[in-house]
């Protein structure tokens, strides 16, 4: 079923509950001459040119820059409650250089705390870096300074709220932005010399034809939610301007709360260059590439020739609720995400480059090796779900250590899955290689920081904790199971 299909089944099924709705619309006096008023949900309008978000680019070494979160975005050009950094949503992009320093002053707007997570940034997990532990609270602001490797990959990376409790609620009514590192111009491999760089951060989320973020159920936080609009940038499937024979590079980012994404691009295929903000050693073509929650794609696309062309994510089965909550199947269903409108005279594109700038992995083998798990259950108090959520047995403590390794060590980690349900394991700050998972996907061979693990599966993953020493989290990346307790402490010391 794709989204238009399940918003108008949504509708139909809505009519009963039309008098609230209208009512609801009518009261916020918000959207009034909209489309969707009064039907239920809010209908963005569809077809418009993809916008680029606004961009903060660093100078001679550094950004400084405030982010504010505050409810009151725009989306589709009407005010809605959506929640924005400096009243957009998605925030601006912060482009920024390995060596530079990043400044950015969080003020929160909003009725609850929030803090701030450079997703599969390198860097310090303590202070006022990349540390989840920040809490900033209502009316008050928080400095955070990052300072980014002189030796830090250039990719793709992001940002979101990480305050423990509200994170699914915060980034579903649409708290992200996009966080790129560019490299020194310079000798080394080059980057694939493209006509156009994009980026393209989906989210999902479902607002009422008032302009409200719709409340998910205790069964959409057990499963996590899925938004019945996926969004590009904040637009709902946009169009993506191209030329016949030119490349474009797309940084596909996923920064839906639950829905796992498998893109690919009608009659075209789609030549991976990057995963997770580290290079490929060379493009690999793919027809289709898999996103779970937080992962992101650099992807190289070049028209064949003039036409509208689909991207579209495919489904992707994430597993159900086994004999939990009555059953349920947790499907991220088929939906167009954009389309691609490739018109003009052809122009000829120098080929890809045969080799990229991609990392050589730590060398040595592991020196120790760890087992982790992940599991549900029947009777959690903590969740709203009313079921658990854990890691190995337990639901997240700040206060208590649940790792400890030593700063230079290298380990091989086997995150274990024994429920119905698949969880993408995520770790701040020190990204892993992927060795091998129990669903046989081969791995890509280069650092990455969120791996879907698969329902009744294992991943096994090695980690250099060669960088950066400090206390931080990791965590199931359906962000309504790390709310609900899915997530745990690890604690590297120099
Ligand atoms: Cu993108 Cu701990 O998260
Ligand atoms: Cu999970």
């Amino acid at each position: 079923m794709s989204a238009a299909t399940s918003i108008s089944r949504r509708r139909a099924l809505g009519l009963a509950g039309l008098g609230a709705a209208a009512v609801a619309a009518g009261a916020t006096g918000w959207l009034g001459g909209f489309s969707g008023a009064g039907t239920g949900r809010l209908r963005l309008p569809a077809g418009e040119p993809l916008q680029d978000p606004a961009v903060a680019p660093s100078r001679s070494g550094r950004l400084a820059v405030e982010l504010t979160a505050a409810p009151g975005a725009r989306l589709g050009g009407q005010d809605t409650a959506a929640l924005g950094y400096n009243g957009s949503t998605p925030g601006p992009t912060l482009r920024v250089r390995p060596g530079d320093e990043l400044a950015v002053r969080l003020t929160n707007r909003l009725d609850q705390p929030t803090n701030l997570h450079t997703h599969g940034l390198r860097v310090s997990p303590q202070a006022n870096s990349d540390n989840p532990f920040v809490r900033v609270d209502p009316g008050t602001s928080f400095d955070y300074l990052y300072r980014i490797p002189p030796d830090h990959p250039a990719g793709t990376f992001w940002y979101h709220p990480h305050h423990h409790g509200v994170v699914a609620d915060q980034v579903f009514a649409g708290l992200a932005g996009v966080l790129l590192v560019d490299p020194h111009p310079g000798p080394g491999a080059p980057e694939p010399a493209v006509s156009t760089d994009r980026v393209l951060l989906i989210t999902d989320t479902t607002l009422d034809s008032g302009g409200q973020i719709v409340d998910p159920t205790a069964m959409d936080r057990a499963m996590g939610r899925q938004g019945e609009m996926v969004l590009v940038n904040g637009q709902y499937q946009p169009t993506i301007p191209a030329t016949p024979g030119a490349t474009q590079r797309w940084r596909v980012i996923n920064g839906c709360v639950s829905r796992a994404l498998a893109i690919g691009l009608q009659d075209h295929q789609l030549g991976l260059i990057a995963y997770d903000g580290t290079f490929l050693p060379a493009p690999a073509t793919r027809d289709r590439v898999v996103l779970a929650p937080g992962n992101r794609a650099d992807v190289v696309v070049r028209p064949g020739a003039a036409g509208p062309y689909a991207l579209r994510t495919d489904p992707v089965e994430r597993g159900g609720m086994g004999g939990m909550m009555g059953g349920g199947t947790a499907t991220s269903g088929p939906t167009t995400l954009a389309t691609m409108i490739a018109a003009g005279t052809p122009v000829t594109a120098p080929p890809l480059p045969a080799a990229l700038p991609a990392e050589t992995p730590a060398a040595g083998g592991a020196s120790a090796q760890r087992q982790i798990t992940f599991q549900m259950g029947m009777g959690g108090m903590a969740a709203a779900s009313g079921m658990s959520f854990t890691v190995d047995g337990r639901t997240f403590d700040p206060q208590r250590d649940d790792q400890t390794v030593e700063l230079g060590a290298i380990e091989d980690w086997l995150v274990t899955n024994p429920s119905p349900l698949a969880h993408p394991f995520h770790l701040h700050v020190w990204p892993f290689t992927v060795l091998a998972t129990s669903d046989g996907t081969p791995p890509l061979g280069v650092p990455q920081d969120v791996v879907l693990v698969p329902a009744q599966g294992w991943a096994r993953i090695r980690i250099p904790f060669t960088t950066h020493p400090g206390r931080s989290v990791y965590h199931c990346h359906i962000l309504d199971h790390e709310d609900a307790g899915m997530m745990a402490t690890i604690n590297v010391r120099a």
